[in-house]
C-alpha cells in the first residue's frame, strides 16, 4: 500500500470548501492526510472553523508582500516543505502566475461555481441568470495559466429556478460543491498516483 497522498489545502474566506475536504481527509486515512492549509486573509472565517476541527491555518497575507512573485514564492516554500502532492484551491480569490502553475503543474485542482467553460471568473450566479441558463453548477478543474480553463475532472448540475436570485441559485450550488470537490479530488489522486507509477 502505498503512502497517504500529502493535501495542500488554499482558502481565502468561508471556508465551507475547505471544510468539507478536511471531513474527506480524514474519513480516509489510508489514502490521504493534511500537508498543510494556508490561508492569504487573516480575517478569514475559515480560520477559526479549521480550529474548531483541530487544524491550524499558515496565514500567508499577500498584501504583506511586495510583489506577486514574492507572495507566491512563500507558498510554494510552504508547499514544498510539507512536501505537498496534491494542492487544493477551495475559494482561492487570487489568480496564479504562468510561474507558479507550470511549478506545481498538474498537481492543482479548483472549484469553480459554474458549468465551465461557460461563466469563467467571477458573479458566476448572475451571469447564468441573466442569460436565462436552464442549468448551472459547479466544475473540478485542473488549474493552467489561463483562468479557469484547465481540463475538467468532474461536475455537477444544478437547474435554474425561474425564482432564482443569485444568492439561492449560489446556495444551491454550494450545497452540490462539496461533494463535487471531494469526488475531483478522488480522480486527481487516483490519476496522480498512477502518473507517478508510470514516470517510475
Ligand atoms: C465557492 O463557491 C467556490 O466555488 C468559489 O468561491 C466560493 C468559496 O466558498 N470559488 C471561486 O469563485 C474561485 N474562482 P467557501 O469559502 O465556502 O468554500
Amino acid at each position: 500500500m502505498s503512502h497517504p497522498l500529502r493535501i495542500g489545502i488554499i482558502f481565502s474566506g468561508r471556508g465551507s470548501n475547505m471544510k468539507a475536504l478536511l471531513d474527506h481527509i480524514q474519513a480516509k486515512p489510508d489514502t490521504y492526510t493534511l500537508a498543510n492549509l494556508i490561508c492569504n486573509k487573516p480575517q478569514a472565517i475559515g480560520i477559526s472553523v479549521a480550529k474548531a476541527q483541530g487544524f491550524n491555518t499558515t496565514i500567508i497575507d499577500h498584501t504583506r508582500f511586495d510583489t506577486k512573485t514574492d507572495f507566491e514564492t512563500e507558498i510554494s516554500n510552504e508547499l514544498s516543505s510539507a512536501n505537498v502532492d496534491i494542492i487544493c484551491l477551495a475559494g482561492f480569490m487570487r489568480i496564479l502566475s504562468a510561474e507558479f502553475v507550470r511549478k506545481w503543474d498538474g498537481r492543482i485542482i479548483n472549484i469553480h461555481p459554474s458549468l465551465l467553460p461557460a461563466y469563467k471568473g467571477l458573479n458566476t450566479h448572475q451571469r447564468a441568470i441573466d442569460d436565462g441558463a436552464q442549468w448551472h453548477g459547479c466544475t473540478v478543474h485542473y488549474v493552467v495559466a489561463d483562468m479557469d480553463a484547465g481540463e475538467i475532472i468532474t461536475q455537477t448540475r444544478v437547474q435554474v429556478k425561474k425564482d432564482d436570485t443569485a444568492e439561492t441559485l449560489a446556495e444551491r450550488v454550494l450545497n452540490v460543491e462539496h461533494k463535487t470537490f471531494c469526488d475531483g479530488l478522488d480522480l486527481a489522486a487516483i490519476a496522480y498516483r498512477e502518473n507517478k507509477r508510470t514516470k517510475e
